[in-house]
């Protein structure tokens, strides 16, 4: 068995807020962050709009494009680090769909975690073991962001993306993928718990506490992505037995246009062929890959058996690249 891509999504929050805004908050500017990331804009979500239900949104619309109907959806995976629920948040989806034949659970790989989803749903598929199955990447940062910090509130916004895949026994349209981790790094970007001790009762200590604004060493992440982003698509590209020429279109993890620049220079591929849409969202990590292609295919430019290289990369710090035909 093979697997296909044949349908996707997105939804963001109604509310857009631009750099100017930020300078009211902390110490930035437009001038600094549209030209150190390219960032102009990003959506913010707020006490109405939930993960779930962005969720929904993008994987209803990758249902419609596909043609399938919720009750034939087997597996539901979430990619997504701000679960509203630490048991999970792929259930919710599941509910809201309607997909009651589908199993559904959380994958937890930060802005890897959309490349680690489809690379996850592959597995099941090609086994035939799943026909049908939904992966969503959906983040609300804003959640997390400390908004004090101008290292880090001015880069990330909210949003989902979704893609349908399906299992077919003809030509296998995921072509190569490649997923790492390096917890020696784990240090340089988290959303960690710090606890506090509390005694029980006498001789029986436990922690309890909360999770922290994210942190990052953004030079340290920086220098990580430009490095293992393109020797990661290199790798896929000679897996899947193709040159950097038979590339239609990148698609990276939105977290910087400058690194998306650094990775498309470094594998030769022509800056017309990387799509962006940084400036319009931020960094939305697990949805930004979803994002970018849905808006590439619903705009014509992404057309039906185009070759797509993609990665996602961060924290872990994690990285992943996939090639596939849409
Ligand atoms: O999705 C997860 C993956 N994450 C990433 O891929 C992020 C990777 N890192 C980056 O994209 C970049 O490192 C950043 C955009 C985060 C930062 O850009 P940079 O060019 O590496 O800047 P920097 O951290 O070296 O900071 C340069 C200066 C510093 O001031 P001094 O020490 O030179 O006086 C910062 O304090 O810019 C200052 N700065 C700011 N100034 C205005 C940092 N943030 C801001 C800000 N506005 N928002």
């Amino acid at each position: 068995m093979g697997v296909t891509f044949t349908g996707c999504g997105a939804a963001a929050p109604k509310t857009v807020v631009l750099n100017d805004a930020l300078a009211q908050v902390v110490d930035t500017s437009d001038e600094w962050i549209s030209s150190r990331t390219g960032i102009r804009q990003r959506h913010i979500s707020n006490d109405r709009e939930s993960l779930a239900g962005l969720a929904t949104q993008s994987a209803l619309q990758a249902l419609e494009m596909a043609g399938v109907a919720a009750a034939d959806v087997d597996l539901i995976l979430l990619a997504t680090s701000s679960s509203e629920d630490l048991f999970g948040t792929a259930c919710q989806i599941q509910a809201q769909l309607g997909a009651t034949n589908a199993v559904a659970f959380d994958v937890t790989a930060a802005c890897s975690g959309f490349v680690f989803g489809v690379v996850t749903a592959a597995q099941y598929l090609r086994t035939g073991a799943y026909q049908n199955a939904l992966v969503i990447g959906a983040d609300l940062l804003s959640r997390w962001v400390d908004w004090n910090d101008r290292n880090t509130c001015v880069l990330f916004g909210d949003g989902a993306g979704a893609v349908l895949m399906q299992a077919t026994a003809g030509e296998d349209r995921l072509l190569g993928f490649e997923i790492r981790s390096d917890g020696s790094q784990n240090c340089c970007l988290n959303l960690a718990f710090k606890s506090e001790l509390r005694e029980l009762v006498p001789g029986v200590t436990l922690t309890q506490g909360k999770y922290q604004y994210i942190t990052m060493n953004g030079k340290e992440v920086y220098r990580f992505a430009i490095n293992r982003v393109p020797d990661a698509i290199d790798k896929v590209i000679h897996k899947a037995n193709l040159t950097s020429a038979d590339i239609d279109w990148l698609i990276l993890h939105q977290a910087n246009q400058r690194i998306m620049d650094a990775v498309a220079q470094r594998l030769q591929i022509s800056a017309e062929k990387v799509i962006s849409n940084v400036a319009q969202y931020g960094n939305t990590s697990a949805a930004s890959i979803p994002i970018a292609l849905n808006e590439a295919v619903r705009s014509g430019k992404v057309q039906a058996g185009d070759t797509i290289a993609t990665s996602g990369f961060g924290a872990g710090l994690s990285w992943g690249a996939a090639i596939f035909n849409w």
